[in-house]
């Protein structure tokens, strides 16, 4: 059986999944971190915490390919809405990702990764279906249940929805809204900003492993992203992450 390998940046997101997996689960500690391999829904998973930024999230994804042979990997986590229309508690599934803060112009063009000749990457078209459909199901049947009104209406989750198209990714937290509007205005198609998943995604890509990338929307990358992102982490984002990936491990047929 293959084997999926599932990375977060925070702990909050994986704290469910390690508890399903129950006792059974191995852990192997590789360059400080803990890679957990056992079983989820039937299958042959490795869940591990990627902490946070570009390094960090590719290191982790190396290890799972050479060390434990991910058949595909899939990145669970956070990110700031950039696109006017994505608001807090919807979800995006990346169809492509780019790493905005690439720049080695005038050798490269602006987001070109030097020697690979490409800007964006390309999430694997079957696991981003899988993603999205498992996305907009936890949305409408699970996230109810989970999570009570007050707490969605706090946040102003009302009616979240799933959006399919680019994520960029960067090595710094969006948290002004001249930021995000340079953000918006350098790369329209962006919907979400987040620290980690372009990165995955070219490590995939030079590997030659599928990859998906999916983020639940805790802030909108402006002057209140940090509290909005920390107040999400702790009360609402543990939840869309275990629902998701619940989902996604209950149809995933390799
Ligand atoms: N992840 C969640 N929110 C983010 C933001 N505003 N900037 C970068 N990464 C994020």
């Amino acid at each position: 059986m293959s084997t999926i390998g599932i990375l977060a940046a925070l702990h909050d997101e994986i704290a469910t999944l390690l508890t399903a997996m129950g006792s059974g689960a191995v852990t192997h500690r590789i360059g400080q971190r803990d890679y957990h391999v056992g079983e989820i829904s039937g299958q042959n998973c490795v869940v591990v915490l990627a902490r946070i930024g570009k390094v960090a999230a590719s290191a982790t994804a190396v290890t799972l390919i050479r060390e434990f042979n991910a058949s595909c990997v899939i990145f669970t986590g956070l990110a700031g809405a950039v696109a006017e229309h994505v608001r807090i508690g919807d979800v995006v599934v990346a169809q492509s990702l780019l790493q905005h803060d690439l720049d080695a112009r005038p050798l490269f063009p602006r987001y070109e990764v030097p020697l690979l000749g490409r800007s964006y990457f390309d999430a694997d078209v079957q696991l981003a279906a899988l993603l999205g459909a498992c996305a907009k199901d936890y949305l409408q049947e699970d996230l109810p249940a989970q999570v009570s009104c007050e707490i969605r209406t706090v946040f102003g989750v009302i009616s979240p929805v799933v959006h399919c198209g680019t994520i960029i990714s960067g090595d710094s937290f969006v948290s002004s809204t001249s930021g995000m509007e340079a953000l918006r205005t350098c790369l329209p198609d962006a919907l979400c900003v987040e620290m980690e998943g372009a990165a995955v995604a070219q490590v995939c890509f030079e590997y030659g492993v599928p990859c998906g990338v999916v983020r639940t929307v805790s802030d909108r990358a402006d002057c209140s992203a940090g509290i909005d992102f920390n107040a999400f982490l702790t009360q609402v984002a543990s939840f869309y992450s275990a629902g998701i990936l619940r989902r996604f491990l209950m149809s995933y047929s390799g």
